[in-house]
């Protein structure tokens, strides 16, 4: 067997995406810039995938803005805002993508930015105390904190995280890579400012997403300026000639994401369910990094499982992979190395000698494929234990 168990990473293309973007690529060539019928047919299309986008959201076409991927649009939302208000100061969580951290730190390398870190406890829970009090001694201040955790699938509550950067005239960005297409975001209802999506996290192609910048912005700022300058695509918000059949496939597989969520959902929450009830009941030891393990508190495409720390901890991977089992993780950095996971490393009390793997499920999971990695990981230790004996 063969069991692909890293869907945070990156998801298979839908055949049904692949067929509306095959055109694209064969007989609709034209730039969407051009002015003549190969160039105007192209734009026609590129506008329709915007208004599909913009409705599936409750917004406005003008207010999408395709990009080449979650990466760039967090890029966009951060340092445009930044640049464009003159914001001296940001607040964001250890537990960010590099997307958003790197990106932060190195503004804050320059001296651009001051930078502070909202405290979060040892399940990955944002301390919203402590980021109020941040708020409120730091005015003009750009707060990006992501909605879904890719790594430990902890979810926050935009809408609350939402409303205190109102009272406190922030911006708010939130990087929502993991829950796009996964929750419905209402866009006439969310205090954010920016939110981003990714298409190949939703069954769509690598290479394209999108931003989502309020016209503008609910925090009364005004429009950003551009982050790629070039020419006038996307009504001169990001330079260079638009990637056609990404940004097809990408209206194409958020609008399957909507149509199937809720089936999709219940399926593979119980995929989760099934996982997580296996593992208790045949592995000793085993514990749930994050949240990952409560439903109402996390992604239901991810559980992140902490393994009894054994020899083989660095080897688990590898191991699984060898089953024909692919899936991602790493434990906490140990000291002095810089690999592992920075998100473990930032949560409180981590146990950095036990192992860590993120499972994370899409529509195209199995149960056999669940029962397949459980037993595999039971069989792991035993063989371990035995070798010890
Ligand atoms: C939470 C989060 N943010 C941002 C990204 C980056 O997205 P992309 O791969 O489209 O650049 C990812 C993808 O790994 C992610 O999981």
């Amino acid at each position: 067997m063969r069991a692909y168990l890293d869907n945070a990473a990156t998801t298979r293309l839908d055949p049904a995406v692949l067929e509306a973007m095959l055109p694209l690529m064969t007989e609709d060539f034209g730039n969407p810039s051009s002015i003549h019928a190969h160039g105007r047919k192209v734009r026609t299309v590129i506008e329709r995938a915007r208004k599909t986008v913009a409705t599936l959201l409750h917004t406005s076409p003008a207010e999408i803005f395709f990009t080449s991927g979650g990466t760039e649009a967090d890029n966009t939302a951060i340092r445009s805002s930044i640049e464009t208000y003159g914001l001296k100061h940001a607040i964001t969580s250890p537990l960010e993508h590099h997307a958003v951290l790197h990106t932060l730190e190195h503004l804050a390398s320059r001296g651009i930015i001051k930078l502070s870190l909202v405290e979060v406890d040892e399940k990955g829970r944002l301390n919203l105390a402590h980021l109020e009090e941040l708020l409120r001694t730091h005015p003009d201040t750009l707060v990006s904190l992501m909605h879904g955790n890719n790594e430990i699938g902890n979810l926050l509550d935009l809408e609350t995280v939402g409303n205190l950067c109102r009272e406190h005239n922030a911006v708010f960005h939130s990087d929502t890579v993991q829950t796009m297409g996964h929750y419905r975001h209402d866009l006439q209802q969310l205090p954010v400012d920016f939110i981003v999506g990714s298409a190949h996290k939703f069954h769509g192609p690598k290479g394209v997403g999108f931003l989502y910048a309020n016209a503008n912005t609910k925090s009364g700022r005004g429009p950003i300026h551009p982050f790629v300058h070039g020419g006038p695509q996307e009504r001169n918000m990001r330079g260079g000639t638009e990637n056609v059949y990404g940004i097809v496939g990408l209206a194409k597989a958020l609008e399957i994401a909507y149509a199937e969520m809720d089936q999709h959902r219940q399926y593979i929450e119980s995929l989760k369910v099934r996982m997580i009830d296996q593992l208790r009941g045949k592995l000793d030891g085993v514990a749930f990094n994050g949240c990952s393990d409560d439903l109402t508190q996390s992604l239901y495409t991810v559980l992140n499982v902490s393994l009894p720390s054994s020899e083989m901890s660095d080897m688990l991977l590898f191991n699984l992979d060898i089953a024909g089992i692919s899936a991602s993780g790493g434990s906490a950095c140990t000291s002095g190395s810089n690999l592992g996971s920075h998100v473990l490393s930032a949560l409180p009390g981590n146990d950095a000698d036990r192992g860590a793997i993120r499972f994370s499920f899409s529509k195209y999971n199995t149960p056999e494929e669940v029962d397949y990695v459980v037993n595999t990981l039971v069989e792991l230790f035993q063989r371990e234990q035995e070798a010890v004996k």
